[in-house]
């Protein structure tokens, strides 16, 4: 097996062949910034969800979900500071009026980071360069704020303008209070939310890593900083990555070290509570999504470059094709959000310890991902190519959109029937599987690993007189023989880690 490192282009035309992602209403032209989720890129996506809610939620008992709607009080936009500061820069060319994206525009023709530059630094570098798009000029740079309006009802007034969530998250901080008291949650406790978030990029790229409609799975941890937290065990302490630190990149340098928790929450560059979900994070993106440490890297961001709502940021990157790249971003939020709504709303937001009597604004700590950065991560990382030269997407079995693939050797009725009852068997099981009839065992094979299934089921002439059928494992292509009235406890211990494949006749 040998690893392939892809471009975008490719993961993307792969994505298309192997029915993950679509570009939306392609046989249109598509629009830009806007993607399908196929049916196998559902099945991935569901799972990964599912994993994370697994972790984050049901075994856990201060962590809970909720569910906001896309489209919330313009009220909420202003008081979060998106309608003021929420943008990107924004390049004009004189005569055919070309918008484009300054920072991205100025990195690419200079070869330089722009992360974090304020409007006067890049139009001092356009001037000093003397920057020109296809020989034309630039207007003034200008802001550009990445809010989609949409208008309510039938009132064409600009009181009938809403916007569609820019991050997710701004739906949570209002309920704040409804769901500590209704859920008779005690400090601290989180709120999870996976859903739909809308920016107008000016220019989205880089197929899934920058869209206009994406969504994302936010936490908002709350917390009371003056309150000792237990649960950064010495295991989570000891958790190690590759780490880039401001100081480093201030210096001009983007040269990764090893680093633990224990040395960035020692040091101070992070608080204990944000060291623990930083190993929580990374802990999972590992164990349960088969990112390989190699790949994975946390940034601190810069002073520069902190969003308007934070006191420090610590990204997890991902070594993508264009190298490494944010996925994950996780802010020290402070009472920000809460304090702003509680402002901007007249209601009060305060959490009252009963223990102290104290009334306060929580603090929050904030892990935050899109689905589908974390699915073009997850995908890199399974994309391998076997001795044949074919791929084989070594996904971790529970992410698999398809977890077992049913063969019958011939497409005579008898075979046809005893495969339907074994298919029919592992639904009834709760194993997604599918049912593969045609072309030669060999094609069928294949076709299974490209999409990631870990196991193929053979039913042949043996199956049908004694019962027993082939399983063939997706890692090693090796085989075992189980009875079929097993088949589904065997299929099931195999992708929950159980059994291994190995230890099986
Ligand atoms: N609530 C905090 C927040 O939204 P962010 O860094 O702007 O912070 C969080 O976004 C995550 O959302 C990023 O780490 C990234 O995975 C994803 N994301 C942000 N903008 C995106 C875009 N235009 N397309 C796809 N994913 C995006």
């Amino acid at each position: 097996m040998t690893e392939e490192k892809l471009t975008m282009e490719e993961l993307s035309s792969f994505c298309k062949r192997k029915g993950i992602i679509f570009q939306a209403a392609e046989i249109y032209g598509g629009l830009s910034g806007f993607f399908d989720v196929a049916p196998f890129g559902l099945n991935i996506q569901n799972n990964i969800k599912e994993i994370y809610r697994k972790e984050l939620i049901y075994k856990r008992e201060d962590m809970v979900e909720q569910d906001g709607s896309i489209i919330t009080n313009p009220r909420v936009w202003k008081a979060s500071g998106h309608l003021d500061g929420f943008g990107d820069l924004i390049l004009t060319t004189k005569k055919t009026r070309t918008k484009l994206r300054a920072d991205h525009f100025v990195e690419d023709e200079l070869k330089i980071p722009t992360d974090g530059m304020k409007a006067a630094e890049i139009q001092a570098l356009i001037v000093k360069h003397n920057l020109k798009y296809k020989g034309e000029e630039f207007e003034e740079i200008k802001d550009f704020n990445l809010l989609f309006p949409v208008r309510i009802g039938a009132d064409e007034s600009k009181d009938s303008i809403a916007y569609l969530r820019g991050e997710t998250c701004q739906s949570i901080f209002p309920n704040f209070r409804l769901i500590t008291e209704i859920c008779r949650k005690k400090l601290p406790y989180g709120i999870m939310q996976i859903g739909k978030a809308f920016r107008n990029e000016i220019a989205p790229r880089d197929f899934l890593f920058r869209c206009r409609e994406f969504e994302q799975l936010e936490v908002e941890y709350f917390f009371n900083p003056k309150d000792k937290f237990d649960k950064l065990t010495e295991d989570l302490l000891n958790t190690k990555f590759q780490y880039l630190s401001a100081a480093a990149q201030d210096s001009g340098s983007d040269e990764m070290r090893e680093a633990t928790i224990k040395e960035l929450v020692k040091s101070k560059a992070m608080s204990d509570i944000h060291g623990y979900w930083m190993a929580i994070m990374l802990n999972l993106a590992q164990k349960e999504m088969g990112l390989s440490y190699k790949n994975l890297r946390v940034r601190q961001h810069v002073k520069t470059e902190l969003s308007h709502y934070s006191a420090g940021t610590f990204d997890i990157d991902y070594n993508y094709p264009n190298g490494f790249k944010e996925m994950l971003g996780m802010a020290n939020r402070t009472n920000f959000d809460l304090k702003q709504h509680q402002e901007h709303s007249g209601s009060k937001l305060e959490y009252f310890d009963e223990a102290t009597g104290e009334k306060f604004l929580p603090h929050v700590i904030e892990p935050s991902f899109g689905i589908g950065r974390h699915l073009l991560a997850v995908l890199l990382d399974a994309y391998t190519k076997n001795e044949k030269g074919e791929i084989v997407l070594k996904l971790p079995k529970k992410l698999a959109p398809t977890k077992a693939s049913v063969f019958p050797l011939l497409s005579k009725p008898e075979f046809i029937a005893l495969s339907r009852e074994i298919y029919t068997d592992l639904i009834e099981n709760d194993i997604i599987s599918s049912f593969d009839k045609s072309g030669s065992i060999g094609k069928r094979y294949a076709r299974a690993d490209e999409i990631g299934t870990p196991y193929c089921i053979t039913i042949d002439h043996d199956s049908l007189e004694t019962g027993i059928i082939t399983v063939r494992d997706r890692d090693s292509a090796k085989q075992i023989k189980v009875h079929k009235d097993k088949l589904a406890e065997t299929i099931r211990n195999l992708i929950n880690d159980r059994i291994e494949f190995s230890s099986l006749k």
